[in-house]
């Protein structure tokens, strides 16, 4: 059943001096399987609103069901809220606490008075979820492990609650760029493979893009934007005038268009632009792949090298994908997109580990 967000508010401090209302009358309604992308500028009131949906912060005004309960009613178990909506917290690696890595997995699923061996069980289950391997880790201090272990782990801990849905707040931030592949292609995995709702909060136009099915974009506390990514990301300028940037392909495929390249719209991956400027060119992406195919260019006909001329004239496209592909790579110089505040402003040095 899906989770309904009626008329929130939340004002922190009301009544004092330092009164700030970080949400204000959020209406939305989240799906079940959704995997929802949570856009927004600092302070627009992301976490102030993710924290709502599973019972942490209480509403000012309005309210939030889940499942048809209506979690901000007094005397609702938190507990109970927290079976079917798992929050990891930003940097949630500063809440283990246990001696070993086991118990602090074991942790929620001990506090909802389950048997030992169902217990067992998911402490197994959700270490695998996350990509870790139960005998090698399981007697292990959190704290002898690295930054990215530290952070699957405490994921582990909320898996092993088997909530419907997961909210993780920024779950790469701080993160190297191998550690923050790995915990992005395990949330694509637990999403594909348990149908569950994600919920995921995120500052990289990139990483939500090729994950999330839609995207909801706050500013100063107010619901923006909400629609698939492909939608989202074609409103550039809206998106321009919130803060907010556009993830690199629709950022080239903008500039592109500027610069006459016929172009579909709402293009928002680098693959995608290669395919669509390769097409332009005649020829398709698996035939590029392979050295020595290429046609002879006519005079005046798009082909990459052209194309990657053209990307130069309409400004450059920036230099931050990790990735970037053979057809657009030649096009990069160092103009920097537009993008939201740093992502990884977190302490430096935490170890990615595939
Ligand atoms: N505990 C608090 N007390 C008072 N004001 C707060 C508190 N937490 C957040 N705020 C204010 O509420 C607003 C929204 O904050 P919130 O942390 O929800 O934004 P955010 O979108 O998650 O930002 P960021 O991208 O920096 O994580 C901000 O103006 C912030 O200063
Ligand atoms: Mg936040």
């Amino acid at each position: 059943m899906p989770i309904q967000v009626e008329h929130l508010t939340h004002t922190y401090l009301p009544g004092s001096p330092f009164s700030a209302t970080a949400i204000h009358d959020l209406n939305l309604t989240i799906e079940d399987g959704e995997f929802i992308g949570v856009l927004g500028h600092t302070g627009s009131g992301k976490t102030t609103f993710v924290q709502h949906l599973n019972g942490l912060l209480k509403p000012t005004e309005g309210r939030v069901v889940v499942d048809g309960l209506d979690i901000t009613q007094k005397g609702v178990s938190l507990l109970e809220v927290r079976k079917k909506v798992g929050l990891v917290f930003q940097y949630p690696e500063y809440q283990l606490f246990e001696e070993t890595v086991a118990k602090d997995v074991a942790f929620g699923p001990k506090n909802m008075g389950l048997d030992k061996a169902e217990i067992d069980r998911r402490v197994r289950w959700a270490l695998m979820q996350v990509g870790l391997d139960y005998a090698t880790i399981a007697d292990c201090s959190p704290f002898e492990l690295s930054g990215g272990q530290m952070r699957r782990v405490a994921i582990a801990g909320v898996l092993a609650m088997q909530p419907r849905t997961l909210i993780l707040d920024e779950p790469t931030a701080g993160l190297d760029p191998r550690g923050r592949r790995a915990i992005l292609g395990m949330i694509r995995r637990l999403h594909a493979e348990t149908g569950m709702t994600v919920i995921m909060v995120s500052h990289n136009m990139d990483d939500i893009a090729t994950l999330a099915t839609r995207l909801i974009v706050m500013s100063k506390g107010e619901l923006a934007m909400t629609g698939a990514p492909r939608q989202v990301f074609t409103q550039r300028d809206i998106l321009r005038s919130i803060g907010l940037g556009v993830p690199q392909g629709a950022e080239l495929c903008h500039r592109l268009r500027e610069a006459g390249y016929p172009l579909p719209e709402g293009l928002f991956t680098l693959e995608e632009v290669r395919d669509a400027l390769l097409a332009l060119a005649g020829r398709d992406a698996t035939n590029s792949a392979a050295p020595g195919t290429q046609a002879q260019p006519q005079s005046g006909e798009l082909t990459e090298a052209n194309a990657a001329q053209g990307a130069k004239a309409a400004g450059g496209i920036p230099q931050t994908h990790e990735e970037p592909k053979q057809s657009v790579q030649q096009a990069q110089t160092q103009a920097p997109l537009a993008q939201d505040a740093p992502q990884d402003a977190a302490p430096a040095g935490k170890e990615g580990d595939a």
